[in-house]
């Protein structure tokens, strides 16, 4: 079974069109129906080790309320879309000499209730996070279920993007943006492309 092939290949030039017009970009389906169906398997399977992202060092912020598992070596299959990404980050340093070296990733979960408010990944340039990319990997996704991420362009312009299956988002991580009220549950990967290996 052909679990990953990547698309990021034949669709390389359009995000990096994308990148450069508008500092996002958005690909459909992006992985096989086996490697999606995989990777969901996976994330669900975790479910019970995910933490509230709002809480760090038991400090609550009110900002988000979804709920969050770092990846690594544990999540083997979550690694192949990693791996992907790294590739992706080649690429972008190729056309914008970017500096991307290392990619952070973690699963998040919304259940109905959940948002998270606006924000920068990046703010200020200060820690490292260049570009910020969002995989969508529940397996169905309806117009009114909410979820939707919304987001500033690099001119100023707001876009908002349905969270739909096998759907990639990728966009500057200083720009602005925020993630509307699931009323179902949202699953997906947020990966970072960082400058360097340092985690905040
Ligand atoms: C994030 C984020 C957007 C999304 O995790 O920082 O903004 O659509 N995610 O999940
Ligand atoms: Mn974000």
């Amino acid at each position: 079974m052909q679990l990953f092939d990547t698309r990021f290949a034949p669709s390389l030039h359009q995000i990096l069109d994308d990148l450069d017009r508008q500092g996002f970009s958005i690909m459909d389906d992006v992985y096989t129906a086996d490697y999606m169906q995989a990777v969901s398997t996976e994330c669900l399977s975790l479910l019970d080790a995910f933490r509230a992202a709002g809480i760090q060092n038991g400090v609550v912020s009110q900002i988000r309320s979804d709920h969050i598992l770092w990846i690594d070596d544990a999540q083997p299959i979550a690694q192949q879309h990693i791996q992907a990404l790294n590739e992706l980050g080649q690429s972008i340093n190729r056309a914008f000499y970017t500096g991307i070296k290392d990619v952070e990733a973690h699963f998040a979960c919304y259940n109905a209730g959940e948002f998270y408010a606006l924000h920068r990944d990046n703010p200020q340039g200060k820690n490292g996070r260049i570009m910020s990319t969002v995989y969508y990997l529940h397996t169905q996704w309806q117009q009114d279920w909410g979820g939707q991420l919304r987001l500033q362009d690099r001119h100023g312009k707001w876009h908002t993007i349905e969270p739909h299956p096998n759907r990639l988002a990728i966009f500057q991580s200083d720009l602005l943006h925020e993630v509307k009220e699931a009323h179902q549950q949202r699953l997906s990967i947020t990966a970072w492309l960082r400058s360097d290996q340092q985690l905040i």
